[in-house]
């Protein structure tokens, strides 16, 4: 029954999510994007909302309807997301990055068609801000969880993540799998938080988010007694 207190835990809170790619554009014609759908960042503003939340949702292109009762804001590239995301950060309770951000978006885009010329070409790229750990650094920073998205040496690169960006908690999940990660609606997720962590099976991406902002609930308490 909603309405009950225990399960509405993020009742007045406010709940900001980044979900999906970013595009980041060459020419006219073309960018350079990644393999995320959004369904997690998506199910994950679902979740919040249930808990009774009320949520932004910052969203890079995906093919998902707008989650009822979600504040949903519109972006294209890690530059603008950077910008809708920290212009609003501050005044959230909960940040939760489950964008999947290019690291690095073409130094100079042409504002003409790019020629085809000889027979190899090299695009010269420059490193994006890293919203997540530009969060976690605000001086007014709210409750930050970020994702790891990895094939190789997850709990070695998660903690690493944790630490370095100075997060409360991070949600590792495995991509290049048979099962799980991008495009796929189901994941699974190993989650770490200082002195503490807790593997989520896999299940339905909804599901799954529902797990994981309980969690976020949880561990927001336990910080706050
Ligand atoms: N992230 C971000 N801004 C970026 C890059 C990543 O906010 N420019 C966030 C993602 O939203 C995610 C977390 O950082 O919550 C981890 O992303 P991931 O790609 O796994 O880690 P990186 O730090 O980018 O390192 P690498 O890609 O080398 O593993
Ligand atoms: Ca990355």
């Amino acid at each position: 029954l909603l309405g009950e207190p225990a399960e509405r835990p993020l009742q007045g809170m406010k709940v900001l999510i980044s979900a999906g790619p970013t595009r980041e554009p060459l020419d006219p014609v073309r960018y350079l994007t990644n393999r995320s759908s959004g369904k997690m960042g998506y199910a994950l503003a679902e979740a919040a909302r249930d808990m009774g939340a009320s949520v932004i949702l910052v969203s890079g292109p995906t093919q998902l309807p707008p989650p009822a009762q979600v504040d949903l804001v519109r972006v294209e590239t890690a530059a603008e997301m950077y910008e809708a995301v920290i212009a609003r950060a501050e005044a959230s309770d909960i940040y939760i990055g489950a964008a999947a951000v290019a690291d690095y978006t073409p130094a100079e885009t042409q504002s003409e068609k790019i020629k085809k010329r000889g027979d190899t070409a090299t695009l010269v790229l420059r490193k994006t801000r890293d919203i997540l750990a530009e969060v976690a650094a605000l001086e007014k920073r709210p409750f930050t969880v970020g994702f790891a998205a990895e094939t190789v040496d997850l709990e070695a690169y998660a903690l690493d993540k944790l630490a370095r960006k100075n997060l409360d908690m991070i949600a590792a999940n495995w991509v290049g799998q048979a099962e799980g990660g991008f495009d796929s609606d189901r994941n699974a997720l190993e989650v770490f938080w200082k002195g503490g962590r807790e593997a989520l099976a896999m299940t339905g991406k909804k599901r799954l988010a529902d797990r994981l902002t309980a969690l976020i609930a949880e561990r927001l308490q336990a910080g706050v007694v």
